[in-house]
């Protein structure tokens, strides 16, 4: 069952025209029950030893085990990223929703990029995503949805970045336990946290 903005899969919904305005799919889908979703929210960040995350508006490390891990771990899913995480990376990720959150800028039309204007726009279109929902980055965005993730990936990068301009504050771990710990290359460990509510 499809139309031009959405089609049914598997008994969700996924979005095929990225141009919509989520408030109108409710009622053009309404035959169904809502939310589709069982989707996760889930945190996904490459932490230095000091909690460094960025420097420059930049990754201030290259680990390409990591950006593989991460291209691997979020294809076909959907991703959130603020407005300067999304001018560091430059362009679109392929094989995902790219979803960027700012509320004055704007974003030429392209393939695959949602504008939205604040966090509760993208909570509200989560419901209706047949894939999980990854928050990207960086440090304010992480900020914004830390209430709503339900687990953390995290990648160890074995260095400290005394010169960088962006954190994880500190305590971002409270709440959540140690689920799984995955060895990459490059001398890297991703840890992956789940909140302790969802046991
Ligand atoms: N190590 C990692 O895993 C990782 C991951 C991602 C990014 N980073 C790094 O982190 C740095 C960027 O982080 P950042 O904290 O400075 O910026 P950011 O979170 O990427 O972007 C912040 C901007 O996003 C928009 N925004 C955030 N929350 C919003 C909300 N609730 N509603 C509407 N708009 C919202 C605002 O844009 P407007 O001002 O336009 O409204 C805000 O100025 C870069 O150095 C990047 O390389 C590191």
């Amino acid at each position: 069952m499809e139309n031009e903005k959405w089609k049914m899969e598997n008994g969700k919904c996924r979005i095929k025209n990225l141009e919509f305005k989520i408030y109108d799919l409710p009622s053009s889908i309404s035959n169904f029950q809502f939310p589709f979703s069982i989707m996760s929210i889930i945190g996904i960040v490459a932490v230095a030893n000091n909690f460094a995350i960025g420097k420059d508006g930049k990754l201030p490390w290259h680990y390409a085990a990591d950006l593989k891990f991460f291209k691997e771990t979020t294809s076909g899913n959907a991703v959130v990223m603020g407005f300067k995480t999304w001018q560091s990376i430059g362009k679109p990720l392929p094989k995902r929703l790219n979803i960027v959150l700012s509320r004055s800028r704007s974003i030429e039309n392209q393939p695959n990029v949602l504008l939205m204007r604040s966090r509760d726009e993208v909570l509200a279109l989560a419901n209706y995503l047949s894939g999980d929902l990854f928050v990207i980055g960086g440090a304010a965005t992480y900020e914004n949805f830390a209430d709503a993730i339900e687990k953390w990936i995290v990648t160890e990068i074995p260095d400290k970045i005394d010169d960088a301009d962006v954190f994880m504050p500190q305590s971002f771990l409270d709440g959540f336990f140690l689920q799984n710990t995955v060895d990459l290359e490059d001398n890297l460990k991703v840890k992956i946290y789940k909140k302790l509510s969802e046991m």
